[in-house]
């Protein structure tokens, strides 16, 4: 089953990565840029650290966390999707930015734990992995031991808050709608069932305290419609 998750997720990301970037600011208004800059901020990495962007996707993060950390550290964006990943790599040409390094990989396979990042993101990444868990684990044993992190993602509201019952409505009925244009309907349809099995705000508070982590603090955003999950060792 597990490997039947990381297949179809991959193949999605694929399949919807020429588009992914297009749609992604019309479906969100281009909120989404400011979201990730809110995560930056909060994280505040700074020149001479070494970090990774994990689920890296187009590289966003990469790119806004690149111009912290140089030119003394370092910064990898890391993804299991080659297609997606390719469009990072163009958009790394376009900015002629040569700083940031890529990596396909799974990351719950990485088993290189020497990096001993400073800090690590994710977003819109944790809730696509097989196992959350796993993930947040993965995070802890990757940084060193004064690393932070930080996840940015759809908050799992309540069910039938005011947040929840938008986000329902505004998922099934303009993004599916939309991406429908597009002949991408089923893939964006994803996105509302992995949120249904994505972990509360406390939950997630909870694995990550499990995990080992000292500081975990999740923030909601947009009138609750996405959450910010900052932890430190
Ligand atoms: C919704 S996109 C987010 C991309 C980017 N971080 C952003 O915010 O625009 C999710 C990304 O996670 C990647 N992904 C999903 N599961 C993964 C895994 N197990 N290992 C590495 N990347 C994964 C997908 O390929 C996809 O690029």
């Amino acid at each position: 089953m597990k490997f039947t998750k990381t297949i179809e997720v991959k193949n999605i990301f694929n399949k919807i990565s020429y588009k992914y970037d297009f749609l992604n600011n019309l479906l969100s208004f281009g909120l989404h840029r400011l979201w990730k800059r809110k995560l930056v901020n909060l994280l505040k990495p700074v020149n001479g650290e070494d970090w990774a962007d994990l689920c890296c996707g187009t590289g966003d993060l990469a790119f806004l966390i690149s111009k912290r950390v140089s030119p003394s550290g370092s910064i990898t964006g890391i993804d299991s999707a080659e297609d997606i990943l390719n469009i990072a790599k163009k958009k790394a040409e376009i900015k002629k930015n040569k700083f940031v390094k890529w990596e396909i990989k799974d990351v719950l396979e990485i088993d290189d734990y020497s990096k001993n990042y400073d800090g690590i993101c994710m977003s819109y990444g944790l809730r696509n992995l097989n196992n959350v868990e796993e993930g947040i684990k993965k995070v802890f044993y990757l940084l060193n031991d004064k690393g932070r992190a930080g996840f940015l993602d759809f908050n799992h509201s309540t069910k039938n808050s005011l947040s929840n019952v938008f986000q329902k409505l505004y998922l099934r009925y303009i993004v599916v709608t939309i991406s429908r244009l597009f002949n991408l309907s089923p893939e964006y349809a994803y996105i509302e069932k992995s949120i249904r099995n994505f972990p509360k705000k406390n939950e997630l508070i909870r694995i990550a305290r499990k995990v080992g982590f000292k500081k975990a603090e999740y923030r909601t955003i947009w009138g609750g419609q996405m959450g910010i999950l900052i932890l430190a060792k």
